[in-house]
C-alpha cells in the first residue's frame, strides 16, 4: 500500500486559525510529523495517528532534512494518510519544496493544505492592513537568512522596493537589519512594528520606527517573532487602542471533531 503525504499549515499558533480542511485530515491521520511550535490543542485532534515531532526551533537542535524526508517516505509507505503539520503555511519558509521533491521521487502522492501565515495573523494582531489604498500596494514577505552554501539572499533590494514588509525569522538579526536598511536609503522614520507570538494569549507587540529597531526587537521574550516595516504602521499603535474584545479574550471557537456524525458515521 502506498498512501498520501498532506503538507498541511498549522496556522500561527491558535487552535481555531487551523482550516477545517486541517482539522479534518488531523483526524484521519494514520501518522502525524510536526514541527516543535505546534499546540497541544492541534496535536490532540489527531487522536488515532501516531505523533513524530521533528521540531524545528531556532536555537534548538533539529531534525535533519533529509532524515523528514526518509521518514514521510517509509510512512507512506505503510500507511494511508501521513499528515506532515508545518507552523503557518508549509509554502512559506517551511522547506516544503525539499519535502515535495524527495516524495515526487520516491513515486509518492501528496497534496497541500494552505494555512495562515505568520505575517497575516501579525496584521489581524495589530489590526492593521498590510495594503492601504494610496500608500501601500505591495506587500513583501522575506527572510533575510540564508543556509550555508546557499546563494547570497538579495532581500534588501526587495525590502527596499516593497511598500510593506514583514520579515520572518529576523528578530535576532534586528542589527544588521536596521544597518543595511538604512545603507540602501530606508528612511529611518519608516515605521515598524515587532509582533510576537501572534494569535496565541501571550502574543505581545511593540512599534517605533527604523532607527530604534533593535532596541524594539530587543523587548521580546524569545517566541516566534515577525518584524514589520511599512507606512501602514504609523498608527498601528494609535489602532491597537480601538475598543475591541482583545483576541485571547474573545470566546474561542472550540475545535469540533469533524469526522463523525452522531451515529460515529464518518461524513
Ligand atoms: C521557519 S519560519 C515558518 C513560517 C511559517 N511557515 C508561516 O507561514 O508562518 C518561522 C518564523 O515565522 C515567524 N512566526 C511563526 N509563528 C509566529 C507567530 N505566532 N508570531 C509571530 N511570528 C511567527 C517567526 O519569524 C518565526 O521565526
Amino acid at each position: 500500500m502506498t498512501g498520501t503525504v498532506y503538507l498541511v499549515g498549522a496556522g500561527p499558533g491558535a487552535a481555531d486559525l487551523l482550516t477545517l480542511r486541517a482539522a479534518r485530515l488531523l483526524e484521519r491521520a494514520d501518522v502525524l510529523f510536526h514541527d516543535a511550535l505546534v499546540s497541544r490543542e492541534v496535536l490532540a485532534l489527531a487522536s488515532r495517528a501516531a505523533k513524530v515531532e521533528v521540531g524545528k526551533r531556532s536555537g534548538k537542535l533539529s531534525t535533519a532534512q533529509h532524515f523528514i524526508n526518509k521518514r514521510l517516505v517509509d510512512a507512506a509507505r505503510k500507511h494511508e494518510v501521513v499528515v506532515r503539520l508545518k507552523g503557518g503555511d508549509p509554502l512559506l519558509f517551511g522547506r516544503a519544496h525539499e519535502e515535495m521533491a524527495f516524495l515526487k521521487e520516491n513515486g509518492i502522492a501528496f497534496e497541500i493544505v494552505p494555512g495562515v501565515t505568520a505575517a497575516l495573523a501579525a496584521a489581524a494582531e495589530l489590526r492593521t492592513s498590510l495594503t492601504r489604498r494610496g500608500l501601500s500596494r505591495s506587500v513583501a514577505f522575506l527572510t533575510t537568512r540564508a543556509a550555508p552554501g546557499e546563494a547570497p539572499n538579495d532581500w534588501l533590494r526587495t525590502a527596499v522596493a516593497a511598500d510593506t514588509v514583514a520579515i520572518y525569522m529576523g528578530a535576532g538579526e534586528a542589527d544588521s537589519i536596521r544597518r543595511d536598511l538604512l545603507a540602501a536609503g530606508k528612511p529611518a522614520a519608516t515605521p515598524v512594528a515587532v509582533v510576537e507570538n501572534a494569535s496565541l494569549p501571550e502574543a505581545s507587540f511593540d512599534f517605533g520606527t527604523l532607527d530604534r529597531l533593535p532596541e524594539i526587537a530587543a523587548r521580546g521574550s524569545g517566541g516566534p517573532s515577525l518584524i514589520l516595516l511599512g507606512e501602514v504602521f504609523a498608527d498601528a499603535a494609535i489602532i491597537r487602542a480601538w475598543p475591541s474584545a482583545r483576541s485571547s479574550s474573545l470566546p474561542t471557537a472550540p475545535v469540533i471533531p469533524i469526522g463523525r456524525g452522531r451515529s460515529g458515521a464518518l461524513r
